[in-house]
């Protein structure tokens, strides 16, 4: 495995020469230049994993080193020495976007610490780059649809908010896109070229949240066997998409509201704060200011983070987008094969369904009937019973015939039943909501056979098969 790289740029030759013996010795590459003009000019040809730099020196010094790596590629972090009478530019330097600083009479054991912990930033951060790139890859494709009144009014509060710093609390029910908006708002803040980091406060058991959030020193649990940033590191730069947050337990709520109100993260385990810069979007889909009266959500918390309320209407209440939807997944799973559509009946199901699971469940039921359909035209066969027929409107299918009598239209909708499970009495009788008896008994009254089969009412009930069975 090839070995990390160290440039380590100081004015003083002792010092280059005291760092490369204590760093090589670690097992690391280390490259020693003795000015800041020539360490920018080293960034720039090879590539580096850390950079330590004294802060003083004559010409370009330490903060110039510094900004001009972060221009160059802000992924490298660059560690900061300093002589103890000047702690406080040290400091400065950490606001600047420093990883840590060093004292110049620091013992070799915490200078190889920070190296450490600066390479395992670095791992971190380019893995976060990596998915960000891989997300922003995806995010093009992933335009939001919608032009009802609703949705309408959603992309202008993006729009006025998006380039702002303030918190934003989105809040909407499962599968209203909460998580889409926020992406989208990060892509189109002036944060976009930083992270888009995500926790879900609901998935993660209570004690790794917290080391998730705030990163942990070594020792603080254990399994905690080094050092670790936290999401709020990861993020910085960035936004920082607080998932779920209704989920959070209120002890973890106190340590948040406290990061949010100091800006800065104090790690499980350690005394020390780190400073945060990260723009906080928030979600939930339990109605906060409910949790907040039940006592499950601290008031204080709620008020930093909703500051700019963002509210995700259900699919049901913007149906003018169902056709709009099923246009963009219709094209989208295409992949620039054939197009399918969507027959008048099949449409007209999709817009009378309740969607409880919003857009994610109107991309599932596409994704299926894509699947299931084979000539290129999906049909209500291809859609779900419950979205097919409806719960309470099973007689809905044959309204169109307003001559017929009950009875003709009952047998009309027991024959469609049949065809679509394919004969299968027994999921007929389910997706009817009668039993097996009472079928059987219509079947005889009304003289319904399988076409072209001999079949009679004989092996009813003995089948069980089942072939043809399309719902989930
Ligand atoms: N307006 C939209 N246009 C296109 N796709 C959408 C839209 N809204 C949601 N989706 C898609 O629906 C799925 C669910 O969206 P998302 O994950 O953002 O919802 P959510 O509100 O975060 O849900 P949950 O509360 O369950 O986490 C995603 O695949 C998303 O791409
Ligand atoms: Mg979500």
């Amino acid at each position: 495995m090839a070995s990390e790289k160290i440039l380590v740029v100081d004015d003083e030759q002792s010092m280059t020469q005291f760092l490369g013996i204590v760093l090589r010795k670690e097992g690391f590459q280390v490259t020693t230049v003795n000015s800041g003009k020539e360490a920018l000019e080293k960034v720039k040809s090879e590539s580096f994993d850390v950079v330590i730099s004294d802060i003083k020196m004559p010409g370009v010094d330490g903060i110039q080193v510094l900004q001009g790596i972060k221009k160059h590629d802000p992924s490298i972090p660059v560690v900061l020495m300093t002589a103890y009478a000047s702690q406080q530019s040290a400091i400065d330097s950490v606001n600047l976007g420093a990883f840590q600083y060093l004292l110049k009479n620091a013992k070799n054991d915490e200078i190889k610490l920070v190296v450490r912990n600066a390479i395992e930033m670095r791992r971190v951060r380019s893995e976060n780059q990596f998915l960000k790139r891989e997300l922003k890859k995806g995010h093009d494709e992933k335009t939001i649809i919608g032009s009802s009144e609703e949705m309408t009014r959603v992309f202008k509060m993006v729009d006025k908010v998006a380039d702002s710093e303030a918190t934003i609390l989105i809040q909407g029910d499962s599968g209203t896109g909460k998580e889409l908006i926020a992406k989208e708002i990060h892509y189109r803040s002036r944060r976009a070229g930083g992270p888009f980091v995500t926790i879900n406060c609901g998935a993660i058991p209570r004690d790794l949240l917290e080391s998730n959030l705030f990163g942990h020193e070594k020792g603080s649990f254990t399994g905690a066997v080094k050092d670790s940033p936290g999401l709020f590191q990861v993020a910085e730069g960035g936004t920082f998409f607080l998932d779920e947050v209704g989920e959070m337990p209120l002890a973890t709520q106190v340590k948040l509201l406290r990061a949010l109100q100091e800006r800065e993260v104090i790690p499980v385990g350690g005394t020390k704060p780190i400073k945060i810069d990260c723009r906080l979007v928030a979600a939930t889909n339990v109605d906060l200011e409910r949790e907040v009266a039940e006592g499950r959500f601290r008031a204080d918390l709620f008020f930093r983070l909703n500051v700019i309320p963002l509210r995700m209407p259900p699919l049901r209440q913007r149906r003018d987008d169902i056709p709009l939807l099923v246009d963009h997944f219709l094209k989208r799973n295409a992949r620039g094969g054939p197009l399918k559509l969507v027959s008048k009946e099949a449409m007209e199901a999709l817009m009378k369904y309740d969607w409880p699971g919003n857009v994610r469940e109107l991309e599932n039921v596409m994704e299926r009937a894509m699947i299931l359909d084979e000539g290129g035209n999906i049909t209500p066969e291809d859609l779900p019973d419950k979205i097919r027929f409806g719960h309470s409107q099973k007689g809905s299918l044959i309204i169109d015939s307003p001559n017929m009598t009950l009875e003709e239209l009952e047998k009309e909708y027991i024959l469609k039943v049949l065809n679509y499970t394919r004969w299968q009495k027994k999921r007929s009788s389910e997706v009817l909501g009668i039993n097996a008896s009472t079928l059987y008994r219509k079947l005889i009254a009304y003289g319904i056979e399988k076409p072209g089969g001999s079949r009679d009412g004989q092996d009813f009930g003995d089948d069980i098969s089942d072939e043809g069975e399309r719902a989930a």
